[in-house]
C-alpha cells in the first residue's frame, strides 16, 4: 500500500476533470496534479456525447435567449445567477477549447456550423459530426500528455474520500477533505492519495437503471462517496430520460439517436405512423426532453407497443450522412437504412440533474473538496437539463475551479495529512462467489426501472425503498468481510444513489421538469 501526495487530486477523466487538470497544471507548473480514473482514461460520459456544446455564437442569437431557454427547460427550478454566469462564460470556454485543438464542423460559408436541439430557440450547438464528446476528449487528453506535472492513472478506483472521520483524537475537529483511498486495479492494493485539494468529476449515475445511454462505468461513484462523507447533495429526484435511444432490447448502454437529428427535422411517429407530438406541444418534436419522453411513455402505455419511430426518410440523405455518420452507420449495421426506413426508439436514462451541491467556484460543503460536471449540482439545469448544456457546464466550472485553486491553493493541510491512517483491510478475504454482487446490481436496475422511472407514484417509491434497504443491508454484510473489488464498490455506490433518488422523490410534492408523480396531479 502506497501513500501518494499531491496538490490536486482529480477523480475522473471526462471533460470536467481534464479541464480542471489542464488549466491548473498550466498555471501552477510546480504543483503536482493527479488524475485518477477507474477505467481507460478516455472512458467517460463525455466520450459518448453526440450533440455538442451550446453557446451563443451567432450574431443574431443572444445571451438572454439562451438564458430563457435554459430556464424554461429547467422549469424555472434553475438558479438564475448561475444560468447567467455559465451562459455568458460559454463563448470564451469554447474559444479556449478551440485554442487547445478541438475541431468543430464548418458550414459552406466557412463559419462554425451551429446545430439546433430540443428546447433551443436558436441554432447554437457547436458540434463535431455526431461525435462531439469524442473530439473534446481527444483534444483534452492530448493537452494532458503535453503537461509534465499531470500524472494520469487509469484503472484506479476511488473508494472513499478521506475526511476528518478518518483522523484520530483532536484532529477530528478539522473538517476537510484530505484526498481519497484508491484501489489500484493492477496491484489490487488500496493506496492513500493525500491531496491539498480534491475534485470530484466522476460523471453520471445511468447504471442505476436497466436502460441508459451512459457507459457501464456511470455508477454515481462521486455522489455516493460525497454522501457517505456527509457532503451536501440535492435535486436527486431530477433524472433525465432521453427520448430517443435506439430500441435494442438487452443492449447496454443504449445507443443514442442524438436530439440533433430531431433538430435536423426528423419526426416522431407511433406505430400507426401518426406524429403524436403535434398534439402534445406546439414545439412538437423539439419540446424539452422531459415533455417528449413523457409523451412517448404515455404513447407506449396507451398502445402497448415497445417503441415509437423516428422518421428521417423525408430528410436529405446526403446531408444526413454528412452530419450524422456515426448514427447512420450504427443503423445500417442493424439493417436500418434511415433514408427509407424508420428508426425504432424508446426513452432511456441519460442524465442526472442533481448531485453534490457546489457554489459558483465549484466548492462543495466540505473544505478543500470541489465537484464539477454531472456529479455536481450547480443550479444550472434546474429540474431538466437543456440539450447540450452539460459539456458546457463542465467546461465553465472546470475553468472556475482551476482559477479558484490557482489563487487559493491551501498550504496548511500537510501536517495533518501525515497523520492519516492507511486503509484497514484486516479480516477481509476475497469473496468465493461474485454472483451475489452481479445479482444485486441487476436487482437495483430492475427496481429503479420498474418503480422509479419517468412516471412515479408514492406507492411505487415506498416499495422501491423497502427493496433498496434490504439490498443495502445485504451488500454491507458482504462489504464488511470482503477484499474490495470495483464491482463491489460500484454496487454500493449504485445502491446509495438509488436510495437518494427515491428519498428525494418521496419528498417532492410538486411535479417539476423531469420529476413527475401521479400523486402530485
Ligand atoms: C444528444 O445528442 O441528444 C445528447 C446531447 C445532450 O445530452 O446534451
Amino acid at each position: 500500500m502506497s501513500i501518494i501526495q499531491s496538490d490536486l487530486l482529480i477523480l475522473g477523466s471526462g471533460v470536467a476533470g481534464l479541464t480542471v487538470a489542464i488549466k491548473s497544471a498550466r498555471a501552477l507548473p510546480n504543483k503536482q496534479v493527479f488524475v485518477v480514473t477507474k477505467a481507460h482514461e478516455s472512458e467517460s460520459n463525455t466520450k459518448y456525447a453526440q450533440g455538442g456544446v451550446a453557446a451563443v455564437w451567432d450574431k443574431l442569437d443572444s445571451f438572454n435567449d439562451h438564458i430563457n431557454d435554459t430556464m424554461v427547460a429547467g422549469d424555472h427550478e434553475n438558479d438564475l445567477e448561475v444560468v447567467k454566469m455559465v451562459i455568458e462564460d460559454a463563448p470564451e470556454a469554447m474559444e479556449q477549447l478551440i485554442r487547445w485543438g478541438a475541431e468543430f464542423d464548418i458550414n459552406e460559408s466557412g463559419e462554425i456550423d451551429l446545430g439546433k436541439e430540443g428546447g433551443h430557440s436558436a441554432h447554437r450547438i457547436l458540434h463535431h459530426k455526431d461525435i462531439t464528446g469524442f473530439e473534446i476528449e481527444r483534444t483534452l487528453l492530448q493537452q494532458v500528455e503535453s503537461l509534465p506535472n499531470i500524472t494520469l492513472l487509469p484503472y484506479h478506483f476511488a473508494i472513499d474520500l478521506i475526511t476528518e472521520h478518518h483522523l484520530k483524537g483532536k484532529q477530528r475537529d478539522i473538517s476537510s477533505c484530505f484526498g481519497a483511498y484508491v484501489l489500484d486495479q493492477k496491484t489490487n492494493q488500496i493506496d492513500t492519495f493525500l491531496s491539498k485539494t480534491t475534485i470530484l468529476t466522476t460523471g453520471g449515475v445511468g447504471q442505476v437503471y436497466a436502460a441508459t445511454t451512459n457507459p457501464v462505468i456511470a455508477t454515481g461513484d462521486g455522489i455516493a462517496m460525497a454522501y457517505r462523507a456527509k457532503v451536501a447533495v440535492k435535486d436527486m429526484e431530477f433524472v433525465q430520460f432521453h427520448p430517443t435511444a435506439l430500441y435494442q432490447p438487452g443492449v447496454s448502454p443504449a445507443f443514442l439517436i442524438s436530439e440533433a437529428v430531431r433538430g435536423f427535422g426528423a419526426y416522431l411517429r407511433n406505430a400507426k405512423g401518426e406524429r403524436f407530438m403535434l398534439e402534445i406541444d406546439e414545439r412538437a418534436e423539439l419540446a424539452p426532453r422531459d415533455i417528449v419522453s413523457r409523451a412517448i411513455n404515455s404513447e407506449l402505455i396507451k398502445t402497448g407497443d415497445r417503441f415509437v419511430y423516428l422518421d428521417c426518410t423525408h430528410l436529405d440523405a446526403e446531408k444526413f450522412i454528412n452530419h450524422f455518420p456515426n448514427i447512420y452507420e450504427k443503423c445500417k449495421s442493424i439493417g436500418i437504412d434511415v433514408s427509407t426506413q424508420y428508426i425504432p426508439v424508446v426513452p432511456a436514462q441519460h442524465y442526472m440533474m442533481g448531485g453534490v451541491v457546489i457554489d459558483k467556484n465549484g466548492k462543495t460543503s466540505l473544505h478543500n473538496l470541489y465537484a464539477c460536471g454531472e456529479c455536481s449540482c450547480s443550479g444550472l439545469h434546474g429540474a431538466n437539463r437543456l440539450a447540450s448544456n452539460s459539456l458546457l457546464e463542465a467546461l465553465v466550472y472546470g475553468n472556475r475551479i482551476a482559477e479558484d485553486i490557482i489563487t487559493n491553493m491551501p498550504q496548511e493541510a500537510e501536517k495533518i495529512m501525515l497523520a492519516i491512517p492507511e486503509w484497514d483491510e484486516e479480516g477481509t478475504t476475497v469473496p468465493k462467489e461474485k454472483v451475489l454482487i452481479s445479482h444485486n446490481r441487476k436487482t437495483v436496475q430492475n427496481i429503479m426501472t420498474d418503480l422509479v422511472a419517468i412516471v412515479r407514484s408514492d406507492e411505487r417509491l415506498e416499495k422501491a425503498l423497502d427493496h433498496l434497504l434490504y439490498l443495502y443491508t445485504d451488500t454491507e454484510k458482504v462489504y464488511a468481510k470482503s477484499k474490495l473489488s470495483p464491482q463491489l464498490c460500484e454496487l454500493r455506490n449504485l445502491i446509495a444513489v438509488a436510495y437518494l433518488i427515491v428519498k428525494f422523490s418521496l419528498k417532492r410534492k410538486e411535479n417539476k421538469g423531469a420529476f413527475y408523480s401521479l400523486d402530485n396531479l
